[in-house]
């Protein structure tokens, strides 16, 4: 469908036409939460459509007049035993002041909350009825979402009767994760929260829960009689239980009523300030008198109270073209897209870039280079693309391909979760941490890679030292994934397996660093040359290039890890972290049952993992290797062991049981102590 024009409609014709996009947009979007223009350029439209017919008198247009105005809802089944009424619009602060002065009362301002209408109905103090606003008149029975709805209890503490009218909405959290779900069902995703309640209230056929919020601003029945004041009223409500719109900007709708213009223009400005932070979608604010009997006094025209009035902020949505679309992959590794748009108005400011969600998004959403797309700016500072309009997709639209590898350093994407990470720890803080607390690592038990990305992006560990710091109260607060958080018990048992974790082997240390050439094997291997970290540490270039497996063209890079890495690791130290102990002199060395022996094992050793059966040939003095070659002096074959064992009988190598080897282990350590 196309924008409407500035034109005005100079033919009956073109105002048919005008009428007939109207109307249809409007069904499209209430019974089947369909967008077909922005709320711009549907109120631009209505507007010329009310302003043709002004110039027109010569044309009938009552009807059309009527229906159009009515929003073409086909309400529903429930009717409303009070017409639930629409606001009239204050365009300037001055118009405000206007009002102000005209309604000669207290005013409340109160955030004008972007979602659907709603009527409540408590019954003795359970909820037996939300019906939509629909044409006003009648509406359509949600009773069933009642559930999903947040701020709208089923049962009350007290066995209040109550009629309760406000506003269905969604935080900014709850609309992306609704949005996910729609896209992974193969529905093209919700343009913007309003839109997103519309299609959920309805919509019962899916296996999900959609969370939605209410906030009310209007209330009447026994319960509230004695209150003589909206402010008292909505008070009282949310005492109850029920969310209160008047309850949702602390600072400015939660303050008392006021006669003073200025003021009540200074709480307007401020909200629209605070709008892009506050977490759910706004549209305006609502201006409107406190004394209830007040109310009646200054009457209501039309469906429209003359007691309160809308202020419109800028429009949260428009329309744009998507030329590109960028990728970056951040310190945590996660990958971000970012949408190149042509400069497009909305939310109050020029929008060029905005957040895409993700790759799956763009895949099921069929997003192309060239495509038309809502852009969303509204409680939430970023922009966000959230949907395409095909009807304007031109031929030479382009399908967009996410990159096959990390742009940064070539890794593999982990595909776990939607946002993709580098698995390459290199490249990834939170792949680092959770190699890191991985079992033939640190071993950190119950520490699980959303333990790691929660740490990470909670900013609370920078690098690797900041792991042995944390705190069980930290650690508790995190997110474990859904709505829940991490728990005191499992916080004790990550925090104190991390404090075990300082007393892992030297090797296992050096592993954790993370640097570049310096992976489990070479980590024993340091270990075990230089004995303690103050040795390694003073190695030179040439002593690394001595240490088995590890070249010069290594030793450079493992040098100067080393250095890079050096702040952290003396803060390691400082923590506690295991050092090593000194390499005896090399006469007791010879004495060790491995002493000088190339061993490899192959299968299990019972009661060690293949990183711990490694480690125990290197504490006996051999030095640990992964293939069998004529150079090997020693296989240990264990249950399961394939090929490595048959190499080893056609090259004559000398085998020993795993239970012979774990017998040797267990005789040598005795003989330690
Ligand atoms: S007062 C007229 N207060 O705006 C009945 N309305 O265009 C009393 N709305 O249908 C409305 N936030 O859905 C009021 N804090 C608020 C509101 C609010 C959103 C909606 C409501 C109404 C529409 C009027």
């Amino acid at each position: 469908m196309a924008a409407p024009t500035s034109k005005a409609l100079t033919t009956r014709k073109q105002f048919d036409d005008a009428v007939e996009r109207a109307l249809g947009a409007a069904s499209a979007y209430y019974d089947s939460a369909e967008l077909r223009m922005t709320d711009f350029e549907y109120d631009t439209l209505i507007e010329q459509i009310e302003g043709a017919a002004a110039q027109h008198s010569d044309w009938d247009t009552r009807g059309v007049l009527d229906e159009v105005a009515a929003g073409a809802s086909t309400g529903g089944e429930v009717t409303h035993p009070v017409p639930m009424l629409s606001l009239g619009k204050v365009k300037t602060l001055d118009d405000v002041r206007e009002f102000v002065g005209r309604v000669g009362q207290l005013v409340a301002v109160e955030p004008k909350l972007d979602g659907l209408a709603v009527r409540a109905e408590y019954n003795k103090g359970l909820l037996v009825l939300i019906a939509t606003r629909g044409d006003g008149t009648t509406g359509e029975d949600v009773t069933a979402r009642a559930s999903e709805i947040r701020g709208l209890p089923t049962k009350l503490k007290k066995q209040l009767t109550l009629e309760v009218r406000g506003e269905v909405y969604m935080t900014d959290t709850d609309f992306d994760a609704a949005n996910d779900n729609r896209v992974h069902t193969g529905k093209s995703a919700f343009v913007n929260s309003r839109n997103a309640v519309a299609g959920s209230l309805r919509n019962s056929d899916r296996n999900y829960d959609t969370p939605m919020s209410f906030a009310s601003y209007d209330a009447s029945g026994p319960a509230l009689e004695k209150t003589s004041s909206y402010t008292e009223r909505m008070n009282l409500l949310n005492s109850w239980g029920i969310g209160a719109a008047r309850a949702l900007v602390v600072g400015v709708s939660d303050l008392a009523p006021t006669d003073d213009a200025d003021e009540v223009v200074r709480r307007i400005e401020t909200l629209g300030d605070r709008r892009a932070g506050l977490g759910f979608p706004i549209d305006g604010a609502v201006v409107k008198t406190d004394a209830i009997d007040g109310r009646d006094v200054i009457g209501t025209v039309s469906r429209t109270p003359k007691w309160a009035a809308a202020y419109k902020y800028a429009a949260d949505t428009a329309t744009t073209v998507l030329r590109d679309i960028e990728i970056a992959v951040g310190r945590t590794g996660r990958i971000s897209l970012r949408a190149v748009l042509d400069p497009v108005f909305v939310g109050g400011t020029t929008v060029t870039y905005a957040t895409l969600h993700n790759p799956a998004f763009v895949h099921d959403a069929d997003f192309r280079i060239g495509d038309t797309v809502y852009v969303y700016r509204a409680g939430d500072v970023i922009p966000r693309v959230n949907a395409v309009d095909r009807s304007k997709r031109p031929k030479s639209a382009k399908v967009w391909e996410a990159p096959s590898t990390c742009p940064n350093c070539g890794g593999e994407w982990n595909k776990s979760s939607v946002l993709w990470r580098c698995s390459s720890p290199e490249c990834s803080l939170t792949s680092w941490i959770d190699f890191a607390l991985s079992r033939d690592v640190l071993d950190v038990e119950g520490a699980s890679v959303s333990f790691s990305e929660a740490v990470v992006d909670a900013g609370l560990v920078n690098d690797l030292a900041d792991l042995f710091t944390l705190t069980v109260d930290q650690v508790a607060a995190l997110p474990a994934g859904d709505d829940r958080e991490i728990g005191a018990k499992n916080a004790t048992k990550i925090v104190s397996g991390i404090e075990r974790a300082k007393g892992q082997p030297l090797a296992r240390q050096i592993t954790s660093w993370n640097i570049r050439m310096v992976g489990r094997t070479i980590g024993r291997r340091l270990a075990a040359h230089f004995g303690t970290l103050d040795a390694l540490r003073s190695a030179s270039e040439t002593d690394l290039a001595d240490v088995e497996g590890i070249g010069v063209e290594k030793a450079r890079m493992i040098y100067a890890g080393l250095r890079d890495r050096s702040p952290m690791i003396d803060r390691l130290v400082a923590l506690g972290i295991e050092t090593g102990t000194a390499i005896e002199t090399s006469p007791v060395a010879a004495d060790l049952p491995l002493a000088g022996k190339k061993v490899v094992v192959t299968g299990a050793v019972p009661g060690l993992t293949r990183t711990e059966a490694q480690e125990a040939v290197e504490r006996l003095g051999g030095q640990s290797s992964g293939s069998v070659s004529s150079a090997t002096d020693l296989v240990v074959i264990g249950e399961g062991a394939g090929s490595k064992a048959e190499k080893a009988t056609q090259l004559g190598i000398p085998t020993m049981t795993a239970e012979d080897f774990a017998r040797l282990l267990a005789g040598a350590t005795e003989g330690d102590g």
